[in-house]
């Protein structure tokens, strides 16, 4: 089959065009989110528990600012814009196998894409706050920030949920990349690349839809990122030394 003609160096094809999806806090947090859960799982293996600590208050901050950034954000990171009720999720789901590019295409995330996001951001954010409570005492001898402001039964509790939860991590990461390799492969739809660089191919007749989307300066998308890392640092700083 003939290649299609492209009438540039773009990469565009008549049929086709590039359009900004992703502004860049939404990127830097995700890619550093995936960073940082693979070294807390590393470090976890190397029984390296202080980088184990940093990469956990790490999460945390970057958890707390996405929350953030889902009520103030560019508007299609904002949670108004991707949840949606259980008629259009199912709506959407039953469209998946056999859905056309168009019905499948949205300027954000898509109905049950946008909850798998707050199922990962509740799942993460569980885990990184439990690991403030959470012990080791059998020889590295290390509790959590919060472990001294704890009853012994709340700490015993959040112990139990750090070790039971990252379970169901595991569980909805690997649906989550499956989704996203499911559209890469299957689909033919490159929803990682976006997330990469910002930018995705539509079909032409869809571009207009990607133009609504008003984004957010950047600058404060990273004031907002630095503000959250210092509260955590000062939360655990306070808490150390108090
Ligand atoms: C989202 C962030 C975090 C992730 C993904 C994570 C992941 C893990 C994993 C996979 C384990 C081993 C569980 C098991 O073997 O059953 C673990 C244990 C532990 N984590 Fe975290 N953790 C995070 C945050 C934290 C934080 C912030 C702290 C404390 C500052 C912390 C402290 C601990 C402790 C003390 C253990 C017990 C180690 C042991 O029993 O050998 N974690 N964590
Ligand atoms: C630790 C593992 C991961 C976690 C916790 C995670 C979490 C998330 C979250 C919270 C979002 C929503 C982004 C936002 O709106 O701010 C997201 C989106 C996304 N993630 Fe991940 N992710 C992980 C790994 C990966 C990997 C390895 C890939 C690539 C294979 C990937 C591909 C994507 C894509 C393509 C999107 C955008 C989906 C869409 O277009 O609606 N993720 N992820």
């Amino acid at each position: 089959m003939a290649e299609p003609i492209t009438d540039d160096k773009s990469g565009e094809t008549p049929a086709e065009k590039k359009v900004k999806l992703w502004d860049f806090p939404v990127r830097l947090f995700h890619w550093a989110l995936v960073a940082a859960i693979i070294t807390s799982w590393w470090t976890n293996q190397q029984v390296m528990i202080d980088l184990h600590a940093i990469a956990g208050y790490t999460i945390l901050a970057l958890v707390l600012f996405r929350i953030i950034w889902g009520f103030v954000g560019s508007s299609n990171a904002r949670f108004s814009s991707f949840l949606t009720g259980p008629k259009r999720v199912l709506g959407y789901a039953s469209k998946v196998p056999k859905g056309s590019v168009a019905e499948l295409t949205y300027a954000g995330h898509n109905p049950a894409g946008g909850w798998m996001v707050v199922v990962l951001l509740v799942l993460v954010g569980i885990q990184a706050v439990s690991g403030l409570f959470a012990s080791e005492d059998t020889f590295l001898f290390f509790d959590g920030p919060l472990v001294a402001y704890a009853s012994s039964d709340v700490a015993r509790i959040m112990n139990w949920i750090h070790h039971t939860n990252i379970n169901l991590i595991y569980v909805a990461v690997g649906l989550h990349v499956f989704a996203a390799l499911f559209y890469l492969v299957v689909k033919r739809e490159n929803l990682i690349g976006a997330m990469v660089t910002g930018v995705r191919k539509v079909p032409a007749e869809l571009a207009t839809s990607f133009q609504t989307i008003r984004f957010k300066s950047p600058v404060l998308g990273i004031a907002i990122l630095a503000i959250c890392g210092v509260i955590v640092w000062g939360i655990v700083t306070l808490a150390r030394s108090g």
